[in-house]
């Protein structure tokens, strides 16, 4: 289906890659269906090793993603959390000063203190409730994957938030949707011999959130990219 066709103007790639971004606040209008399944045709066109599409999405929206955004935060808060893959979450030197400034700018867009934990956890908290978002795509991948597989998923879901973005779609990946990797499963009939990597929330971004003025910078392309003649 054509942009035009879809009532909206598609970005330039390069726009695209600017614009992305995690949003963590949506307003609850839902996608149109054609525009969803637009998006994530475009998505499918990720490589892979071997073309072997590791990947298996399934995208919540509706009920189904109401009776998660109701029982993802009490399992959470009760202790129920349960992982398919280990998080390690422990960076050192430059991985851990980059961890700290991210956290700090979200906080502060948030006019949260620094050492006010509950306030802290709150704003965590709303990883479980999708941060509003009328959808969420479930990244799963069969269990004999491993990690050239899980590269595989990341190529996936990045060329879905590119597409998303594209599009006008604010969208928000989250490891912390891979904390709930049962309950996703029993509420999406999901079989136990696919493993939740994560989650990404979309929709449209809602502007006026405080947490979506958080901006975080990226290293200088001589700090990650050599070139080598
Ligand atoms: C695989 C993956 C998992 C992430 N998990 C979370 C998460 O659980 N919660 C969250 O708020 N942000 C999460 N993020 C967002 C990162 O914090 C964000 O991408 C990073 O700070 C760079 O910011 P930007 O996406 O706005 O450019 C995740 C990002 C990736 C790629």
């Amino acid at each position: 289906m054509t942009a035009a066709a879809q009532g909206h103007s598609v970005l330039s790639f390069d726009e695209a890659a600017a614009a992305r971004r995690s949003v963590r606040a949506f307003r609850k209008d839902p996608v149109p269906r054609a525009v969803l399944e637009h998006i994530f045709g475009l998505a499918n066109l990720a490589p892979s090793n071997c073309n072997t599409q590791p990947w298996y999405t399934v995208v919540a929206s509706g009920a189904t993603l109401e009776r998660l955004r109701v029982q993802f935060p009490a399992d959470f808060g009760s202790g129920k959390a349960t992982m398919d893959f280990p998080y390690l979450g422990k960076y050192d030197g430059v991985f851990k000063d980059r961890q700290y400034d991210a956290a700090n700018r979200l906080y502060t867009a948030m006019n949260i203190a620094r050492d006010d934990k509950a306030a802290r956890g709150m704003a965590f908290m709303r990883n479980f409730t999708f941060f509003d978002a009328p959808h969420v795509a479930f990244l799963f991948m069969p269990e004999w994957c491993g990690i050239r597989e899980a590269a595989d998923v990341g190529m996936y879901s990045q060329t879905l938030m590119l597409a998303l973005s594209a599009h006008g779609l604010a969208s928000c990946p989250q490891t912390a949707l891979s904390m709930g990797a049962d309950l996703v499963r029993s509420e999406l009939g999901v079989d136990a011999s696919h493993k939740l990597i994560f989650g990404v929330s979309f929709g449209y971004e809602d502007t006026e959130h405080p947490a979506n003025a958080c901006r975080v910078p990226r290293a200088a392309l001589a700090d990650t990219t050599r070139f080598v003649d």
